[in-house]
């Protein structure tokens, strides 16, 4: 015989299975920390000092991670006394068959993050974000040339791992600028490589320091340290990471050498700001309904900031597209080429963008 539910009854438990995501992942991560009803979290499994001020962290994400290419980056959030920071790292290896990720962190100095995760316990759950980036090497049998500066390296590190895997199938050269060679990540593995595989060369400049070794060389990024990595004529694909000026020279010293050029600069080009800019403007919130006077001259990121509101956000230069959000009216002006753009946009960078006249954003 069935036996009637009372409505009250039958909407408490509805309300129980349906209950929003955020209230479940509160309760969640009471039981587990890493259990998540929607969002990609990881544990810190392991972690081992690299080189002076740089650390690697194994991560171990739970089942909401979709996986990444060597060569891509993920955000990656903590929790530092009580204030949430996000910030984008490269994958410094390929995919394992643990389904692991590595990452690789520079210590900078004042930098809360970086600083943070040199030193995070072993055990610690981090909030991720699904990886993101172009950088790959061409599939082509053409060589190719791998320039890092500081922690341009790390990409380049998963770049090695899978032309190591297929057995270095096309030639790859790579070369990484550091200050001094305490700061060299993986130096000994990478010329481990490199002595197993005749594919594969490894070229370490010094800035410095006294070059020592038969593969070490001396001084910033000039022409003669790429015409040893690419004699004659030859001509190669080229990938370039590091700070924007050492991007920027890469691709002026090689001109018509590069077959393709993959740049990704962690430092972004200088913003064009002129007497213009000056002045505030309103910019309406849609969701919060709030009202605000913004300066001209700052991100749109950085004026809301200073207002007290704390978009999503990541690496604060473009690449990560987290502080992306809809731009219903008004208009904007890129910090960088200075382009105005009128019309409504469903994801305006706010890291990128100062605001040039009145404005609404759906936050
Ligand atoms: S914070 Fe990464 S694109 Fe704006």
């Amino acid at each position: 015989m069935e036996t009637a539910i009372p409505q009250r009854t039958l909407l408490s438990r509805l309300n129980a299975v349906w209950a929003p995501p955020a209230v479940l992942d509160f309760w969640l991560s009471r039981l587990n920390p890493l259990w998540s009803w929607d969002q990609a979290r990881a544990r810190v499994v392991e972690r081992r000092i690299e080189a002076e001020g740089v650390t690697t962290l194994v991560l171990k994400p739970n089942r909401h991670f979709r996986g990444f290419r060597a060569g891509q980056h993920v955000n990656v959030g903590v929790e530092i006394e009580g204030v949430r920071y996000t910030r984008s790292y490269s994958a410094s290896d390929r995919p394992n068959a643990d389904g692991r990720l590595r990452i690789t962190v520079k210590a900078v100095q004042g930098g809360k993050v970086s600083q943070h995760l040199q030193a995070i316990p072993v055990g610690s759950v981090l909030s991720l974000g699904q990886a993101f980036g172009e950088l790959a090497v061409p599939n082509d049998a053409a060589p190719c040339l791998l320039l890092a500066a500081g922690s341009g390296i790390t990409p380049m590190l998963a770049l090695v791992n899978a032309q190591a895997e297929n057995g270095f199938a096309q030639p790859v050269r790579l070369a990484c600028w550091a200050r001094a060679r305490a700061e060299l990540v993986q130096a000994a593995a990478l010329r481990a490589l490199a002595a197993s595989h005749p594919n594969f060369s490894v070229h370490f400049m010094l800035t410095g320091e006294a070059a020592r070794a038969a593969d070490e060389r001396e001084g910033r990024i000039e022409p003669g340290h790429l015409a040893a990595l690419l004699p004659g004529d030859e001509q190669a694909h080229v990938l370039a990471c590091g700070p924007h000026g050492f991007v920027e020279r890469a691709r002026e010293l090689l001109g018509e050498r590069c077959l393709s050029f993959q740049a990704e600069a962690f430092s972004p080009p200088p913003r064009l700001v002129d007497a213009s800019d000056q002045g505030r403007v309103r910019v309406t919130l849609l969701r919060s309904g709030r009202t605000l006077d913004i300066a001209r001259n700052k991100s749109l990121l950085e004026a809301l900031e200073e207002q007290g509101v704390t978009p999503r956000h990541g690496c604060r230069m473009g690449i990560c597209n987290t502080c992306a959000c809809v731009k219903p009216e008004g208009a904007t002006r890129h910090l960088h080429d200075r382009g105005i753009q009128h019309e409504p946009t469903q994801a305006l960078r706010l890291c990128m963008h100062a605001a040039q006249s009145d404005l609404s954003l759906e936050l």
